[in-house]
């Protein structure tokens, strides 16, 4: 039994989105509308997958390139309905394919199973069309499935073209199709003009009835999961529905999630067992998140790793490293390029920028570093500042391993602190500080180790 071919429709403007962003590219729980549709393709083995692009073409390929498994592309110049732009795909489609599945690029919510179901019916009972269908509280916009009084298929008849009574119609088409392939080459030429000009796919199922051929139609058992999306309404809904699956998912793994609602988690993000989410966080991009950790309250962490047993307080972590058992605000701010390491605590009101800091550093209180590179079992005092900016050139800031940075400290970068070495509370580091010294003032110098009192001269 071999595997379905897809193609899925992307070319069209999308008016409804009011967007200069193609609607395909928008994002859903942090991922392309498109791309979710690619991946429910890939969990039934579909391929080969065409997709057909046009409208904001260069954009839709350039991000479908960058995927790990790019489909093969086509382009649908101009764009004249959704059967003209599988005729665009077909010839990309092998002749040995003997089923064709046929999907909408704005459908993201689409369940695999969904597919399977389609496939599955199609073949059984020999069918040339499988549709799916679902019953909706407001059917506007959508095709209805017209039935005879025996409830006998008869159309798809499009919002455009249908009369009041079709209107009332809450069973509509959910834009996904199984087709038999070669009686889709046959007859796909077949499709009229519609009358605002297009050629409407939907309008094969009145072909194949009125030949006598068998069309199924499968009900969506989630009328929600199988919306297209055309506006950012629906959008913003998809949004949601995308949020608690993907909630639900992570509690099903063994993660605590105290309020779902509230929490928002994106498609790509992985977080281990016994890990607690507090509310009003989220956690996006390509965000992985360990074991026996709690994030939250009111954290967002963006692109970034945090290991495991990390504590992450009302925080904002973006595209940083946070080793295990890392403690991280409250009020604290990771900034892109920032690593830090096991067991450090970076507290109340912390800022890092672009640096490495060791294991068990002790960044209590508020301060900035920037450009740094700092050693393990450092104390940074409360308010110590990395000058790093010149006002033309960024520079750098080494601390070695045990340096005690007093408080107030401000380091004009370039600079080197050794390793042992310690700055007196408010001094003005100008210049390097070898290892095991203590410098103090403004600019800091160093103070030696107190001479031996010499005798007071007699009285
Ligand atoms: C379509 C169906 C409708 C169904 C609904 C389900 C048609 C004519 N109508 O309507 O029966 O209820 O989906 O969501 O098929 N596209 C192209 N080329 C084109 C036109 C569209 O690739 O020339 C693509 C779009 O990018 C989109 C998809 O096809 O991904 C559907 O187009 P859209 O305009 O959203 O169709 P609907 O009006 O939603
Ligand atoms: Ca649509």
């Amino acid at each position: 039994m071999s595997s379905p071919a897809a193609i899925v429709l992307a070319a069209g403007q999308g008016t409804r989105m009011r967007s200069r962003l193609p609607k395909v590219l928008h994002p859903v729980a942090g991922r392309p509308m498109i791309d979710h549709v690619l991946a429910t393709l890939a969990a039934v083995n579909a391929g080969p997958v065409v997709v057909v692009t046009g409208h904001g073409g260069d954009a839709v390929e350039a991000a479908l390139a960058a995927a790990d498994d790019p489909p093969q592309t086509v382009r649908q110049e101009p764009q004249l309905g959704t059967a003209d732009a599988v005729r665009v795909a077909l010839p990309l489609v092998p002749d040995t394919t003997d089923q064709i599945l046929v999907v909408m690029a704005d459908v993201p919510l689409l369940p695999a199973a969904w597919l399977g179901a389609l496939t599955d019916v199609q073949r059984e009972t020999a069918a040339v069309i499988a549709l799916l269908s679902a019953t909706v509280p407001n059917p506007a916009g959508y095709g209805r499935i017209v039935r005879d009084l025996d409830g006998r298929l008869l159309a798809v008849v499009e919002e455009a073209d249908a009369d009041t009574a079709t209107r009332a119609v809450d069973e509509v088409n959910a834009g996904t199709y199984c087709f038999d392939a070669a009686w889709l080459r046959a007859n796909l030429g077949r499709v009229p003009l519609s009358p605002v000009g297009e050629h409407y796919l939907p309008d094969l199922v009145a072909l194949a009835v009125a030949d006598g051929r068998e069309v199924r139609v499968v009900g969506a058992t989630d009328p929600l999961l199988a919306q297209g999306i055309n506006d950012r309404a629906q959008l913003a809904a998809a949004e949601r529905l995308a949020r608690r699956a993907i909630a639900q998912r992570h509690m099903g793994e063994g993660v605590t999630i105290v309020d779902p609602e509230t929490t928002f988690i994106d498609a790509d993000v992985v977080i281990g067992q016994d890990t607690r989410i507090e509310p009003w966080t989220i956690l996006s991009g390509r965000t992985t998140i360990g074991e026996d950790a709690v994030i939250g309250p009111g954290s967002r962490v963006h692109d970034s790793q945090v290991g495991d047993r990390c504590r992450v307080w009302g925080s904002w972590i973006e595209s940083a490293e946070v080793g295990a058992d890392a403690r991280v605000g409250p009020m604290s701010h990771l900034r892109p390029g920032s690593v830090v390491g096991p067991g450090t605590e970076i507290g109340n009101y912390a800022e890092v920028k672009n640096s490495r800091l060791g294991g068990r550093v002790r960044q209590h209180h508020f301060s900035y570093l920037g450009d740094a590179q700092v050693g393990d079992d450092v104390n940074i005092g409360a308010g110590t500042v990395t000058a790093n900016y010149d006002g033309t050139t960024k520079h750098r800031t080494v601390i070695g391993d045990g340096a005690f940075i007093g408080v107030d400290t401000m380091l004009r970068a370039p600079v080197t602190v050794g390793p042992g070495a310690k700055t007196g509370a408010g001094s003005v580091v100008t210049r390097d500080v070898p290892a095991g010294k203590t410098v103090v003032g403004m600019p800091a110098r160093p103070i030696e180790a107190r001479r031996p009192r010499t005798e007071p001269p007699d009285a």
